[in-house]
Protein backbone atom coordinates (compact mmCIF):
# COMPACT_ATOMS: atom_id res chain seq x y z
CA UNK A 1 0.00 0.00 0.00
CA UNK A 2 1.08 3.48 -0.90
CA UNK A 3 2.06 5.79 2.23
CA UNK A 4 0.53 9.46 2.09
CA UNK A 5 3.27 12.17 1.24
CA UNK A 6 3.26 15.17 2.55
CA UNK A 7 5.67 18.54 3.01
CA UNK A 8 6.84 16.88 6.28
CA UNK A 9 7.53 13.88 5.13
CA UNK A 10 9.34 15.55 2.00
CA UNK A 11 11.25 17.77 4.78
CA UNK A 12 12.11 14.62 6.54
CA UNK A 13 13.56 13.00 4.29
CA UNK A 14 15.82 15.96 3.56
CA UNK A 15 16.96 15.77 7.14
CA UNK A 16 20.25 14.95 7.41
CA UNK A 17 20.72 13.79 3.85
CA UNK A 18 24.36 14.34 1.76
CA UNK A 19 23.40 14.75 -1.55
CA UNK A 20 25.86 15.18 -4.81
CA UNK A 21 24.05 17.11 -7.50
CA UNK A 22 25.22 17.87 -10.58
CA UNK A 23 24.12 20.61 -13.02
CA UNK A 24 23.70 23.55 -10.28
CA UNK A 25 25.35 26.28 -12.77
CA UNK A 26 22.33 25.63 -14.79
CA UNK A 27 18.68 26.52 -14.93
CA UNK A 28 17.03 23.66 -13.16
CA UNK A 29 20.06 22.91 -10.99
CA UNK A 30 19.89 26.52 -8.99
CA UNK A 31 15.95 25.42 -8.08
CA UNK A 32 16.73 22.54 -6.68
CA UNK A 33 19.69 23.44 -5.01
CA UNK A 34 17.47 26.59 -3.08
CA UNK A 35 14.61 24.72 -2.69
CA UNK A 36 16.50 22.03 -0.77
CA UNK A 37 18.19 25.03 1.22
CA UNK A 38 14.89 26.72 2.20
CA UNK A 39 12.55 23.77 3.37
CA UNK A 40 15.25 21.84 4.99
CA UNK A 41 18.21 23.89 6.45
CA UNK A 42 19.23 20.49 8.36
CA UNK A 43 20.35 19.06 5.25
CA UNK A 44 23.86 17.96 6.06
CA UNK A 45 25.80 18.85 2.88
CA UNK A 46 25.07 19.58 -0.31
CA UNK A 47 28.04 18.93 -2.96
CA UNK A 48 28.12 20.78 -5.88
CA UNK A 49 30.11 18.96 -8.88
CA UNK A 50 31.13 21.89 -11.38
CA UNK A 51 33.47 22.25 -14.41
CA UNK A 52 36.11 24.26 -13.44
CA UNK A 53 40.29 24.09 -12.71
CA UNK A 54 40.68 23.60 -9.47
CA UNK A 55 39.08 23.86 -5.83
CA UNK A 56 38.80 27.70 -5.52
CA UNK A 57 37.52 28.35 -8.87
CA UNK A 58 34.79 25.58 -8.28
CA UNK A 59 34.22 27.96 -4.85
CA UNK A 60 34.14 30.89 -7.01
CA UNK A 61 31.92 29.65 -9.70
CA UNK A 62 28.89 28.29 -7.32
CA UNK A 63 29.17 31.81 -5.25
CA UNK A 64 28.83 33.91 -8.61
CA UNK A 65 26.49 31.48 -10.48
CA UNK A 66 24.41 29.71 -7.73
CA UNK A 67 23.95 31.38 -4.52
CA UNK A 68 24.91 35.17 -5.95
CA UNK A 69 21.85 35.19 -8.47
CA UNK A 70 18.66 36.86 -7.42
CA UNK A 71 16.97 33.29 -7.10
CA UNK A 72 18.60 33.31 -3.86
CA UNK A 73 17.27 36.47 -2.57
CA UNK A 74 14.44 35.33 -0.14
CA UNK A 75 17.14 32.83 1.55
CA UNK A 76 19.41 35.90 1.68
CA UNK A 77 16.74 37.77 3.49
CA UNK A 78 16.11 35.13 5.58
CA UNK A 79 19.22 34.93 6.83
CA UNK A 80 20.66 38.56 6.88
CA UNK A 81 24.50 38.77 7.85
CA UNK A 82 24.40 34.98 8.70
CA UNK A 83 23.51 33.80 5.01
CA UNK A 84 27.42 33.43 4.10
CA UNK A 85 27.77 31.15 7.34
CA UNK A 86 24.72 29.02 6.70
CA UNK A 87 25.90 28.37 2.78
CA UNK A 88 29.56 27.99 4.44
CA UNK A 89 28.32 25.34 6.63
CA UNK A 90 26.02 23.42 3.60
CA UNK A 91 27.42 23.77 0.34
CA UNK A 92 30.82 21.99 -0.64
CA UNK A 93 32.13 23.23 -4.37
CA UNK A 94 33.86 20.00 -6.05
CA UNK A 95 36.10 21.11 -8.78
CA UNK A 96 34.71 18.02 -11.30
CA UNK A 97 33.50 16.76 -14.86
CA UNK A 98 30.77 14.32 -14.94
CA UNK A 99 32.12 13.31 -18.87
CA UNK A 100 35.67 12.22 -16.94
CA UNK A 101 36.47 9.21 -15.69
CA UNK A 102 35.99 9.41 -11.40
CA UNK A 103 33.75 12.44 -11.95
CA UNK A 104 37.73 14.04 -12.61
CA UNK A 105 37.62 13.56 -8.66
CA UNK A 106 41.12 12.63 -7.18
CA UNK A 107 41.10 9.23 -5.88
CA UNK A 108 40.79 10.72 -1.79
CA UNK A 109 37.84 12.79 -2.67
CA UNK A 110 35.90 10.17 -4.40
CA UNK A 111 36.79 7.37 -1.58
CA UNK A 112 35.39 10.36 1.33
CA UNK A 113 32.64 11.42 -0.66
CA UNK A 114 31.83 7.60 -1.78
CA UNK A 115 31.48 6.61 2.18
CA UNK A 116 28.76 8.81 3.17
CA UNK A 117 26.82 10.12 0.30
CA UNK A 118 23.02 9.27 0.95
CA UNK A 119 21.93 10.85 -2.46
CA UNK A 120 23.01 11.80 -5.90
CA UNK A 121 20.89 13.99 -8.26
CA UNK A 122 22.54 13.88 -11.60
CA UNK A 123 20.62 17.42 -13.51
CA UNK A 124 23.84 17.90 -15.58
CA UNK A 125 23.63 17.31 -19.37
CA UNK A 126 24.25 19.40 -22.56
CA UNK A 127 20.95 20.86 -24.17
CA UNK A 128 22.04 21.70 -27.01
CA UNK A 129 19.67 20.29 -30.09
CA UNK A 130 22.72 20.33 -32.63
CA UNK A 131 25.68 20.12 -30.28
CA UNK A 132 28.87 17.86 -31.45
CA UNK A 133 28.09 14.08 -30.92
CA UNK A 134 31.83 13.86 -29.42
CA UNK A 135 30.11 16.27 -26.68
CA UNK A 136 27.28 14.76 -26.29
CA UNK A 137 27.99 11.48 -25.91
CA UNK A 138 30.48 12.11 -23.42
CA UNK A 139 28.10 14.43 -21.14
CA UNK A 140 24.91 13.00 -21.81
CA UNK A 141 26.03 9.09 -21.98
CA UNK A 142 29.46 8.36 -20.69
CA UNK A 143 28.72 11.55 -17.75
CA UNK A 144 25.69 8.67 -16.60
CA UNK A 145 28.14 5.83 -16.82
CA UNK A 146 30.43 7.53 -14.40
CA UNK A 147 27.60 8.59 -11.57
CA UNK A 148 26.70 5.20 -12.16
CA UNK A 149 30.29 3.93 -11.11
CA UNK A 150 30.60 6.49 -8.30
CA UNK A 151 26.85 5.53 -6.82
CA UNK A 152 28.41 1.79 -7.21
CA UNK A 153 31.00 2.89 -4.68
CA UNK A 154 28.66 4.60 -2.10
CA UNK A 155 27.62 2.17 0.64
CA UNK A 156 25.15 4.05 1.70
CA UNK A 157 23.25 5.27 -1.23
CA UNK A 158 19.89 5.64 -0.86
CA UNK A 159 18.78 7.22 -3.76
CA UNK A 160 20.12 7.65 -7.20
CA UNK A 161 18.36 10.31 -9.35
CA UNK A 162 18.39 10.94 -12.73
CA UNK A 163 17.06 14.16 -14.73
CA UNK A 164 16.18 13.03 -18.60
CA UNK A 165 13.78 14.66 -21.08
CA UNK A 166 10.31 13.11 -21.91
CA UNK A 167 10.94 13.60 -25.50
CA UNK A 168 13.38 10.78 -25.45
CA UNK A 169 10.60 8.81 -26.51
CA UNK A 170 10.85 9.82 -29.80
CA UNK A 171 8.18 11.87 -32.03
CA UNK A 172 4.85 9.91 -32.15
CA UNK A 173 1.56 11.19 -31.99
CA UNK A 174 0.59 9.11 -29.38
CA UNK A 175 -0.40 8.77 -25.70
CA UNK A 176 3.87 8.56 -24.15
CA UNK A 177 4.12 5.88 -21.40
CA UNK A 178 6.69 6.23 -18.87
CA UNK A 179 8.33 3.32 -19.85
CA UNK A 180 11.97 2.17 -19.80
CA UNK A 181 14.26 2.97 -23.00
CA UNK A 182 15.16 -0.63 -23.43
CA UNK A 183 19.54 -0.69 -23.80
CA UNK A 184 19.85 -1.94 -27.61
CA UNK A 185 16.93 -0.58 -28.92
CA UNK A 186 15.73 2.08 -31.42
CA UNK A 187 12.89 3.86 -32.67
CA UNK A 188 13.50 2.03 -35.70
CA UNK A 189 12.38 -0.95 -36.65
CA UNK A 190 14.96 -3.83 -36.73
CA UNK A 191 17.58 -1.41 -35.66
CA UNK A 192 20.35 -2.00 -33.30
CA UNK A 193 21.69 0.80 -31.20
CA UNK A 194 24.75 -0.42 -30.35
CA UNK A 195 26.33 3.09 -27.61
CA UNK A 196 30.06 1.16 -27.57
CA UNK A 197 29.94 1.41 -31.74
CA UNK A 198 29.05 5.28 -31.73
CA UNK A 199 31.84 6.00 -29.13
CA UNK A 200 33.82 3.93 -31.63
CA UNK A 201 32.03 5.59 -34.43
CA UNK A 202 33.62 8.79 -33.53
CA UNK A 203 36.34 7.92 -32.63
CA UNK A 204 37.05 6.84 -35.80
CA UNK A 205 35.58 9.35 -37.67
CA UNK A 206 37.63 12.04 -35.99
CA UNK A 207 41.13 10.44 -37.00
CA UNK A 208 39.90 10.48 -40.22
CA UNK A 209 39.20 13.96 -40.40
CA UNK A 210 41.77 15.79 -43.26
CA UNK A 211 45.18 17.07 -41.41
CA UNK A 212 45.65 19.72 -44.11
CA UNK A 213 43.36 21.59 -41.56
CA UNK A 214 45.06 22.73 -38.67
CA UNK A 215 44.60 25.48 -35.72
CA UNK A 216 41.06 27.28 -35.80
CA UNK A 217 40.60 25.91 -39.43
CA UNK A 218 40.81 22.39 -38.05
CA UNK A 219 38.81 22.74 -35.06
CA UNK A 220 35.92 24.63 -36.62
CA UNK A 221 36.23 21.31 -39.32
CA UNK A 222 35.99 19.22 -36.62
CA UNK A 223 33.65 20.78 -35.08
CA UNK A 224 31.35 21.33 -37.73
CA UNK A 225 31.82 17.31 -38.97
CA UNK A 226 30.86 16.01 -34.73
CA UNK A 227 27.76 18.22 -35.43
CA UNK A 228 26.28 16.54 -38.42
CA UNK A 229 27.42 13.21 -37.72
CA UNK A 230 24.91 13.84 -34.06
CA UNK A 231 22.33 14.76 -36.48
CA UNK A 232 22.60 12.07 -39.19
CA UNK A 233 23.29 9.54 -35.72
CA UNK A 234 20.32 10.52 -34.51
CA UNK A 235 17.96 10.49 -37.70
CA UNK A 236 19.50 7.06 -38.68
CA UNK A 237 18.39 5.53 -35.05
CA UNK A 238 14.92 7.64 -35.23
CA UNK A 239 15.56 10.31 -33.06
CA UNK A 240 14.99 13.81 -34.09
CA UNK A 241 18.17 15.89 -32.88
CA UNK A 242 21.58 14.74 -30.91
CA UNK A 243 20.22 15.86 -27.70
CA UNK A 244 16.93 13.83 -27.41
CA UNK A 245 18.76 10.64 -28.66
CA UNK A 246 22.14 11.24 -26.68
CA UNK A 247 19.85 11.62 -23.60
CA UNK A 248 17.73 8.21 -24.45
CA UNK A 249 21.14 6.84 -24.55
CA UNK A 250 21.82 7.93 -21.28
CA UNK A 251 18.97 6.33 -20.08
CA UNK A 252 19.91 3.02 -21.44
CA UNK A 253 23.10 3.18 -19.41
CA UNK A 254 21.07 3.47 -16.24
CA UNK A 255 18.95 1.06 -17.05
CA UNK A 256 21.70 -1.49 -18.08
CA UNK A 257 23.62 -0.63 -14.76
CA UNK A 258 20.88 -1.53 -12.65
CA UNK A 259 19.43 -4.55 -14.85
CA UNK A 260 22.76 -5.68 -14.38
CA UNK A 261 22.63 -5.34 -10.51
CA UNK A 262 25.65 -2.88 -11.07
CA UNK A 263 24.19 -0.42 -8.67
CA UNK A 264 23.92 -0.51 -4.89
CA UNK A 265 20.60 -1.11 -2.96
CA UNK A 266 19.48 2.26 -3.98
CA UNK A 267 16.59 3.47 -5.30
CA UNK A 268 16.83 4.49 -8.69
CA UNK A 269 14.66 7.27 -10.76
CA UNK A 270 14.19 9.14 -13.28
CA UNK A 271 12.87 12.20 -13.96
CA UNK A 272 11.09 13.25 -17.35
CA UNK A 273 10.33 16.58 -17.61
CA UNK A 274 9.00 18.07 -20.85
CA UNK A 275 10.14 21.78 -21.81
CA UNK A 276 10.59 23.53 -18.36
CA UNK A 277 9.29 27.39 -18.26
CA UNK A 278 9.89 30.22 -15.37
CA UNK A 279 9.44 29.88 -11.94
CA UNK A 280 5.82 29.70 -11.20
CA UNK A 281 5.38 30.46 -7.79
CA UNK A 282 8.47 30.35 -5.61
CA UNK A 283 11.53 31.47 -4.60
CA UNK A 284 10.53 34.23 -7.21
CA UNK A 285 7.98 34.31 -9.87
CA UNK A 286 9.03 34.61 -13.43
CA UNK A 287 12.56 34.04 -12.48
CA UNK A 288 14.49 31.71 -15.38
CA UNK A 289 17.92 31.03 -17.44
CA UNK A 290 18.36 30.55 -20.73
CA UNK A 291 16.43 30.78 -23.92
CA UNK A 292 13.24 27.96 -24.24
CA UNK A 293 12.30 27.13 -27.38
CA UNK A 294 9.14 29.00 -26.87
CA UNK A 295 10.45 31.94 -25.64
CA UNK A 296 12.34 32.50 -29.34
CA UNK A 297 8.77 34.04 -29.65
CA UNK A 298 8.63 36.18 -26.71
CA UNK A 299 12.39 36.96 -27.37
CA UNK A 300 12.23 37.68 -30.87
CA UNK A 301 8.90 39.70 -30.75
CA UNK A 302 10.31 42.18 -27.97
CA UNK A 303 13.67 42.64 -30.21
CA UNK A 304 11.60 42.87 -33.58
CA UNK A 305 13.76 40.41 -34.73
CA UNK A 306 11.73 38.11 -36.35
CA UNK A 307 7.85 38.81 -37.82
CA UNK A 308 6.73 35.12 -38.19
CA UNK A 309 7.08 32.12 -36.40
CA UNK A 310 7.01 28.00 -37.25
CA UNK A 311 4.11 27.00 -35.06
CA UNK A 312 0.78 25.99 -35.27
CA UNK A 313 -1.58 27.50 -33.06
CA UNK A 314 -3.46 24.73 -32.35
CA UNK A 315 -0.81 22.56 -31.48
CA UNK A 316 -0.12 21.84 -27.31
CA UNK A 317 3.12 22.94 -26.24
CA UNK A 318 3.94 20.68 -23.49
CA UNK A 319 5.64 23.31 -20.93
CA UNK A 320 5.68 22.77 -16.80
CA UNK A 321 6.89 25.46 -14.52
CA UNK A 322 10.51 24.79 -13.08
CA UNK A 323 9.73 25.01 -9.84
CA UNK A 324 6.97 22.12 -10.28
CA UNK A 325 9.45 20.44 -11.69
CA UNK A 326 11.76 20.27 -8.61
CA UNK A 327 8.83 19.63 -6.17
CA UNK A 328 8.15 16.92 -8.14
CA UNK A 329 12.13 15.54 -7.90
CA UNK A 330 11.73 16.10 -4.27
CA UNK A 331 8.40 14.46 -3.79
CA UNK A 332 9.65 11.42 -5.74
CA UNK A 333 12.60 11.24 -3.82
CA UNK A 334 11.06 11.23 -0.73
CA UNK A 335 8.35 8.42 -1.87
CA UNK A 336 11.18 6.25 -3.44
CA UNK A 337 12.22 3.16 -1.07
CA UNK A 338 14.67 0.65 -2.43
CA UNK A 339 12.92 -1.73 -0.46
CA UNK A 340 9.69 -1.06 -2.48
CA UNK A 341 10.97 -0.68 -5.75
CA UNK A 342 11.15 -4.25 -7.37
CA UNK A 343 14.60 -5.18 -7.54
CA UNK A 344 16.47 -3.89 -10.79
CA UNK A 345 13.58 -1.90 -11.88
CA UNK A 346 13.99 2.00 -12.37
CA UNK A 347 10.81 4.29 -11.40
CA UNK A 348 10.29 6.84 -14.49
CA UNK A 349 8.46 10.36 -13.63
CA UNK A 350 7.26 12.21 -16.80
CA UNK A 351 6.49 15.69 -15.24
CA UNK A 352 4.34 16.96 -18.22
CA UNK A 353 1.20 18.69 -18.76
CA UNK A 354 -0.21 17.87 -22.21
CA UNK A 355 -2.43 15.23 -20.80
CA UNK A 356 -3.72 16.96 -17.43
CA UNK A 357 -3.86 20.37 -18.53
CA UNK A 358 -2.83 21.03 -22.14
CA UNK A 359 -1.41 24.69 -23.48
CA UNK A 360 -1.93 25.47 -26.95
CA UNK A 361 0.81 28.19 -28.70
CA UNK A 362 -2.39 30.45 -28.84
CA UNK A 363 -2.53 30.83 -25.53
CA UNK A 364 1.01 31.82 -25.00
CA UNK A 365 0.66 34.20 -28.27
CA UNK A 366 -2.61 35.75 -26.88
CA UNK A 367 -0.82 36.19 -23.74
CA UNK A 368 2.03 38.06 -25.65
CA UNK A 369 -0.17 39.95 -27.13
CA UNK A 370 -1.77 41.13 -24.47
CA UNK A 371 1.44 42.28 -22.20
CA UNK A 372 3.46 43.95 -25.29
CA UNK A 373 -0.33 45.70 -25.89
CA UNK A 374 -0.24 47.24 -22.42
CA UNK A 375 3.48 47.63 -22.28
CA UNK A 376 4.31 48.99 -25.37
CA UNK A 377 7.67 48.77 -27.08
CA UNK A 378 9.64 51.60 -27.06
CA UNK A 379 12.66 52.63 -29.80
CA UNK A 380 15.57 54.20 -28.10
CA UNK A 381 14.44 57.96 -29.04
CA UNK A 382 11.08 56.67 -27.12
CA UNK A 383 8.62 56.06 -29.94
CA UNK A 384 6.61 53.59 -29.09
CA UNK A 385 6.46 50.56 -31.62
CA UNK A 386 2.92 49.80 -32.95
CA UNK A 387 2.03 45.56 -32.18
CA UNK A 388 1.83 44.13 -34.98
CA UNK A 389 0.58 40.45 -36.25
CA UNK A 390 2.80 37.60 -36.26
CA UNK A 391 2.76 35.34 -38.94
CA UNK A 392 2.51 31.52 -38.40
CA UNK A 393 3.72 29.11 -40.73
CA UNK A 394 2.02 26.23 -39.39
CA UNK A 395 3.86 23.22 -41.52
CA UNK A 396 7.39 23.23 -42.16
CA UNK A 397 6.98 23.07 -46.13
CA UNK A 398 5.40 26.25 -46.01
CA UNK A 399 7.63 27.98 -43.87
CA UNK A 400 10.21 26.55 -46.64
CA UNK A 401 8.71 27.92 -49.29
CA UNK A 402 7.95 31.08 -48.27
CA UNK A 403 12.30 31.59 -47.06
CA UNK A 404 12.34 30.53 -50.68
CA UNK A 405 10.31 33.32 -52.27
CA UNK A 406 11.62 35.68 -49.47
CA UNK A 407 14.78 34.99 -49.57
CA UNK A 408 16.37 32.72 -51.72
CA UNK A 409 15.19 33.99 -55.20
CA UNK A 410 16.45 37.35 -54.76
CA UNK A 411 19.79 35.76 -53.27
CA UNK A 412 20.00 34.03 -56.42
CA UNK A 413 19.29 37.49 -58.35
CA UNK A 414 21.90 38.54 -56.49
CA UNK A 415 24.56 35.59 -56.55
CA UNK A 416 24.16 36.29 -60.78
CA UNK A 417 24.28 39.89 -60.63
CA UNK A 418 27.33 39.63 -58.80
CA UNK A 419 29.30 37.45 -61.32
CA UNK A 420 28.31 39.69 -63.58
CA UNK A 421 30.16 42.42 -61.64
CA UNK A 422 33.34 40.34 -61.34
CA UNK A 423 32.30 39.79 -57.90
CA UNK A 424 31.39 43.19 -56.05
CA UNK A 425 29.01 42.05 -53.94
CA UNK A 426 30.55 38.83 -52.63
CA UNK A 427 30.55 39.84 -49.14
CA UNK A 428 27.03 40.82 -49.05
CA UNK A 429 26.18 37.64 -51.11
CA UNK A 430 28.10 35.32 -48.29
CA UNK A 431 26.89 36.94 -45.51
CA UNK A 432 23.28 36.86 -46.96
CA UNK A 433 23.81 32.93 -47.72
CA UNK A 434 25.26 31.81 -44.41
CA UNK A 435 22.31 33.58 -42.27
CA UNK A 436 19.79 31.78 -44.89
CA UNK A 437 21.63 28.63 -44.59
CA UNK A 438 21.43 29.07 -40.87
CA UNK A 439 18.26 29.77 -40.30
CA UNK A 440 16.94 26.91 -42.50
CA UNK A 441 19.67 24.63 -40.32
CA UNK A 442 17.51 25.85 -37.35
CA UNK A 443 14.01 24.83 -38.75
CA UNK A 444 15.82 21.25 -39.28
CA UNK A 445 16.63 21.08 -36.11
CA UNK A 446 14.08 22.51 -34.14
CA UNK A 447 11.02 22.15 -36.80
CA UNK A 448 9.88 18.51 -35.44
CA UNK A 449 10.33 19.55 -32.01
CA UNK A 450 7.80 22.65 -32.98
CA UNK A 451 5.32 20.01 -34.52
CA UNK A 452 5.29 17.41 -31.93
CA UNK A 453 2.04 15.24 -31.79
CA UNK A 454 2.40 12.78 -28.54
CA UNK A 455 1.12 13.34 -25.50
CA UNK A 456 2.70 12.18 -22.50
CA UNK A 457 1.38 10.26 -20.00
CA UNK A 458 2.06 10.76 -16.08
CA UNK A 459 0.53 8.13 -14.19
CA UNK A 460 3.21 7.19 -12.23
CA UNK A 461 3.37 11.62 -11.40
CA UNK A 462 -0.17 11.25 -10.76
CA UNK A 463 -0.23 8.44 -8.32
CA UNK A 464 2.66 10.27 -6.69
CA UNK A 465 0.03 13.51 -6.61
CA UNK A 466 -2.55 11.51 -5.35
CA UNK A 467 -0.57 10.21 -1.88
CA UNK A 468 0.16 13.98 -1.38
CA UNK A 469 -1.60 14.79 1.63
CA UNK A 470 -2.82 18.87 1.74
CA UNK A 471 -2.85 19.64 5.59
CA UNK A 472 -1.22 22.81 6.19
CA UNK A 473 -0.43 25.68 3.68
CA UNK A 474 2.89 24.33 3.87
CA UNK A 475 2.07 21.23 1.54
CA UNK A 476 1.42 23.84 -1.09
CA UNK A 477 4.77 24.67 -1.05
CA UNK A 478 5.56 20.94 -3.21
CA UNK A 479 2.53 21.41 -5.28
CA UNK A 480 3.34 19.58 -8.90
CA UNK A 481 0.12 19.49 -10.36
CA UNK A 482 -0.33 21.65 -13.76
CA UNK A 483 -4.15 21.15 -13.58
CA UNK A 484 -3.96 24.13 -10.74
CA UNK A 485 -2.11 26.41 -13.67
CA UNK A 486 -4.56 28.77 -15.41
CA UNK A 487 -1.82 29.12 -18.35
CA UNK A 488 -3.54 32.47 -19.35
CA UNK A 489 -2.35 33.99 -16.34
CA UNK A 490 0.63 32.03 -15.79
CA UNK A 491 2.17 33.54 -19.25
CA UNK A 492 0.59 36.60 -18.85
CA UNK A 493 1.11 37.59 -15.39
CA UNK A 494 4.25 35.10 -14.81
CA UNK A 495 6.07 33.81 -17.54
CA UNK A 496 6.39 36.88 -20.27
CA UNK A 497 7.29 39.45 -17.65
CA UNK A 498 9.90 36.70 -16.49
CA UNK A 499 11.79 36.23 -19.96
CA UNK A 500 11.72 39.67 -20.54
CA UNK A 501 13.33 40.58 -17.19
CA UNK A 502 15.74 37.92 -16.33
CA UNK A 503 16.38 36.69 -19.84
CA UNK A 504 16.05 39.40 -22.85
CA UNK A 505 17.48 42.27 -19.63
N1 LIG B 1 15.40 23.15 -19.71
C1 LIG B 1 14.48 22.34 -20.19
O1 LIG B 1 13.50 22.80 -20.81
C2 LIG B 1 14.59 20.86 -19.96
C3 LIG B 1 13.52 20.06 -20.36
C4 LIG B 1 13.59 18.68 -20.12
C5 LIG B 1 14.68 18.15 -19.49
N2 LIG B 1 15.71 18.95 -19.12
C6 LIG B 1 16.86 18.33 -18.45
O2 LIG B 1 17.03 19.00 -17.21
C7 LIG B 1 18.39 19.05 -16.88
C8 LIG B 1 18.78 20.48 -16.60
O3 LIG B 1 18.51 21.28 -17.74
P1 LIG B 1 18.82 22.84 -17.70
O4 LIG B 1 17.87 23.50 -18.60
O5 LIG B 1 18.96 23.29 -16.30
O6 LIG B 1 20.24 22.85 -18.42
P2 LIG B 1 21.34 24.00 -18.45
O7 LIG B 1 20.79 25.27 -17.93
O8 LIG B 1 21.90 23.97 -19.82
O9 LIG B 1 22.42 23.47 -17.43
C9 LIG B 1 23.21 22.34 -17.69
C10 LIG B 1 24.09 22.11 -16.50
O10 LIG B 1 24.88 20.95 -16.75
C11 LIG B 1 26.23 21.26 -16.45
N3 LIG B 1 27.16 20.44 -17.21
C12 LIG B 1 27.23 20.30 -18.56
N4 LIG B 1 28.24 19.49 -18.88
C13 LIG B 1 28.81 19.08 -17.72
C14 LIG B 1 29.88 18.23 -17.39
N5 LIG B 1 30.59 17.62 -18.34
N6 LIG B 1 30.18 18.02 -16.08
C15 LIG B 1 29.48 18.65 -15.12
N7 LIG B 1 28.46 19.48 -15.36
C16 LIG B 1 28.12 19.69 -16.64
C17 LIG B 1 26.35 22.73 -16.85
O11 LIG B 1 27.52 23.26 -16.27
P3 LIG B 1 28.34 24.51 -16.90
O12 LIG B 1 27.78 25.71 -16.20
O13 LIG B 1 29.74 24.21 -16.56
O14 LIG B 1 28.07 24.52 -18.37
C18 LIG B 1 25.07 23.26 -16.24
O15 LIG B 1 25.20 23.43 -14.85
C19 LIG B 1 19.14 18.42 -18.05
O16 LIG B 1 19.44 17.10 -17.72
C20 LIG B 1 18.15 18.49 -19.19
O17 LIG B 1 18.37 17.45 -20.10
C21 LIG B 1 15.70 20.29 -19.34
Amino acid sequence: MESSMDAARIMEYLKGKSILITGSTGFLGKILVEKILRVQPRVHKMYLLVRAVDAPSAKQRVQQEVIGTELFGLLRDKYCEGFDLFIQDKIVALAGDIADEDLGLDAPTLHGLAKHMDVIVNVAATTNFYERYDVSLDVNVMGVKHLCQFAKRCANLKLLMHVSTAYVSGDSAEVILENPMKPGESLRDGVRLDIDAELRLVSDAKKDLPTTASGDDGNATERKAMKELGLQRARHFGWSNTYVFTKAMGEMVLEQHRGDGDLPAAAVVIVRPSIITSVRADPLPGWMQGTRTIDTLIIGYAKQSISCFLADLRMVMDVIPGDMVVNAMLAAAAAARSEEQPPQAVSIYQVTSSLRNPATYAVLYRAGSRHFDEHPRVRDNGEVIPNTEMRFFPTIPEFRLYMVLTFKLPLEILHLVNMLLCGLFSKLYNDSNRKYNFVMLLVDVYGPFAFFKGCFDDTNVERLRSTMVMKSPEDDMFNFDPKSIDWDDYFYRIHIPGVLKYVCK
